[in-house]
């Protein structure tokens, strides 16, 4: 059952399509203190608080302040309150089981224990706001009700299920015809290549370099005919720059973000000198959506956008006042003790996403002006709903690769988002796992981190290790930053082992999108803690690095450099199934308890629960090799049936009976 409660004047952030009918009466289980424009809740010992989607630390959020406040937040650490998303969305279990929404577009804090270690408290940044309570009797349920409020989840063509290669760096058509050449020699499976801000002409949204890439629409068919699709990074900036269409467009419709005198404002990103389209109005929202066309003509068919916290480098009007600033101390004696050291290092550090631009700025949505930082949650959600409605409307029988790095819970209709920019650290391979059970209970299903680790020089064992883990999440793909120390596969020495690990993602293909869509149509979670499914089990409310795949899998990566395996709590007897480096599947029956369990390097080690089966492909070099319909299967009991989802992969006809169908064991 959902309850919404609503306070003051509430914009409309469309998080939820069908609003229901608001109730009068205290707001069940939180004190509500309007003038301190909080809900508090008073913690169980033994409660768990779920939620958050993409934020820093664990499963359970307890003991940290978080704040819904997207940023283009690098670091990853645990100090940080925020990244990029603002999932408003929590649930408590314990004592009291429920689930809350805060509907609200501006800055939020979850307090979860950091201040007081037994108080839940959330305070918003004004008080216009509505709060949804959902009451059922599982968390399992209270999270499929809140599924179905927010709206089903974006689905992601079948191709794009596949492992794809990025960097920041493939500046043209030459290297990433390597890049295809290498992976197709070493006989390591491949379906995409994503372009970084290289392949754009002095980085202008929806351009491509003639020189890097002389005919792009050429290229990504020669691309194609080899089964791999080119994945452009769209921006959220626009270059300030005469002459280029889409700034003089945008321009002279008056599309862009405006100051408080009502002329464009002006930030830098990549390109200088930028504009930010008003994605929160419509009409400028449908104009930025149909840019995208430029490249879906020339036969692209997924896209990933950036920057769209938005981040800014500087503004225009600090950036003038820092260098006057610095100029003034140039002309003085040039002895900076700690203040004025200090001062004069702020002067630049402050330039970038300084909170007090996002209040310069504005946006016109139903002719009145609304100022950017009220509503600065909704600013990449809004620009994802562009590409997707457009996209929509450009392509209605196609699905389009489209996923995000900011996001508010509503985007999740329109595209997945990825993890962002993590580092080659052996924690973010842990952080990737858990944040995959939050960013579920979210919406946000097509997602996934840069696997091997964007920022830092990375390792060979790092590398792997992240494979094992990321071969299960719909979005596989190894980014990494400019500079930083090479990571495609075959540029380390164990390529049998890569090939191996990366070759089973594709004999698991069909489960693995039978489960994300059947997750997708239903509501539920594609990856979930095992106390989901073990209420009663107490070990199980603890346990953060193992989790649930769907309802036959259990996962439980290594995370631990030289870790030659891990200790593994099965909360029933499994089968273990090790994928060998030599391409076999060894079974082995594991009675419910503690086991220690070797996992080398190059071996895969996951877990299939009695009574079900494990559908298996042959395998392929892309996704368009993989026959769904050939399959082998490994079962735990004689009973044990598979209720499998197949489509075309390509198509919107999700909802077709003809879709499913139940594979028994000893039938194929
Ligand atoms: C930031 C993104 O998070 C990262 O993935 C990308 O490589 C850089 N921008 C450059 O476009």
């Amino acid at each position: 059952m959902i309850k919404r409660y609503s306070f003051g004047h509430v914009f409309q952030t469309d998080s939820i399509p069908v609003i229901p009918e608001a109730q009068t009466g205290a707001v069940p289980y939180m004190e509500v203190n309007e003038s301190e424009m909080s809900l508090t809740y008073t913690m169980d010992p033994e409660d768990i608080v779920y939620g958050l989607g993409e934020n820093v630390r664990g499963i359970n959020k307890r003991g940290w302040i978080y704040e819904s406040k997207c940023s283009d937040e690098s670091k990853h650490l645990e100090d940080r309150r925020s990244l990029y998303a603002a999932h408003n969305f929590i649930v408590v279990d314990g004592r009291e089981k429920f689930g809350l929404f805060i509907d609200y577009p501006g800055i939020l804090t979850f307090d979860v224990g950091y201040t007081e270690l037994s108080t839940l408290k959330i305070t918003a940044s004004d008080w216009n706001l509505d709060v949804y309570v959902i009451e059922e009797d599982t968390v399992t349920d209270i999270i499929r009700s809140f599924r179905r409020l927010i709206g089903r989840s974006y689905i992601a063509p079948l191709w794009a299920f596949g492992n794809g290669q990025s960097r920041w760096g493939y500046i043209n058509a030459e290297d990433v015809r390597e890049v295809v050449r290498k992976h197709r020699e070493n006989g390591i499976p491949l379906d995409m290549v994503y372009l970084d801000i290289d392949y754009m002409e002095r980085f202008k949204d929806f351009t491509v370099n003639k020189e890097r890439f002389p005919d792009f629409a050429d290229f990504v068919k020669e691309m194609k005919d080899q089964h791999i699709r080119l994945v452009p990074i769209i921006d959220a900036a626009v270059k300030e720059e005469k002459g280029y269409s889409v700034y003089d467009e945008g321009i002279e419709k008056g599309y862009f973000c405006t100051n408080e005198a009502g002329k464009p404002f002006v930030g830098a990103v990549w390109p200088g000198r930028s504009l930010f389209t008003d994605m929160l109005n419509k009409e400028a929202r449908d104009w930025f959506g149909d840019q995208y066309k430029v490249l879906l003509d020339q036969g692209i068919e997924g896209f990933w956008n950036d920057m769209n916290e938005p981040s800014i480098f500087y503004a225009e009007d600090r950036l003038a006042d820092a260098l006057t600033e610095i100029a003034k101390m140039q002309d003085g004696e040039q002895n900076l003790d700690l203040d004025a050291f200090t001062h004069f290092k702020n002067l630049v550090l402050d330039l970038s996403a300084n909170p007090e631009d996002y209040k310069k700025f504005y946006h016109t949505v139903n002719g009145k002006k609304i100022r950017h930082d009220q509503v600065h949650n909704l600013y990449g959600y809004n620009m994802t709903r562009a590409a997707g409605e457009a996209f929509e409307r450009l392509e209605p029988d196609k699905r389009i690769l489209i996923f995000s790095r900011a996001s508010c819970i509503g985007m999740h209709r329109y595209g997945g988002i990825w993890q962002g920019d993590n580092k080659s650290y052996w924690a973010h391979l842990l952080m990737n796992l858990k944040m995959l059970a939050s960013l579920n209970m979210c919406g946000f299903l097509y997602t996934g981190a840069d696997l091997g680790g964007f920022g830092s020089d990375t390792t060979e064992d790092l590398v792997m290790r992240w494979y094992a883990l990321g071969i299960f999440t719909p979005l596989m793909r190894n980014h990494s930053e400019m500079g930083t120390r090479r990571q495609e596969v075959y540029r380390f020495t164990d390529l049998e082992g890569f090939k191996n690990i990366i070759g089973l993602r594709y004999k698991l293909l069909p489960y693995l999108y039978s489960e994300y869509m059947k997750a997708v149509l239903r509501g539920d979670l594609m990856f979930r803690p095992l106390a989901l499914d073990h209420p009663d089990d107490k070990r199980c409310r603890t346990i953060e690095d193992q989790l649930y795949l769907g309802r036959e899998l259990m996962i439980a990566p290594v995370y631990e450099q030289n870790a030659r395996g891990r200790y593994v709590y099965l909360p029933e007897r499994m089968k273990m199934l090790r994928c060998t480096r030599d391409g076999r599947i060894e079974e082995t029956i594991l009675e419910k308890g503690d086991h220690y369990v070797e996992v080398p390097l190059s071996d895969v080690v996951f877990f299939l629960r009695e009574g079900h089966l494990l559908p298996l492909s042959r395998g392929g070099r892309c996704v368009d090799d993989v026959d769904f319909e050939d399959l082998s299967v490994i079962s735990f009991g004689e009973d044990a049936e598979y209720e499998y989802y197949h489509d075309d992969g390509f198509t919107r006809d999700y909802e077709n009976p003809a879709n499913f169908r139940v594979i028994r064991a000893g039938q194929k």
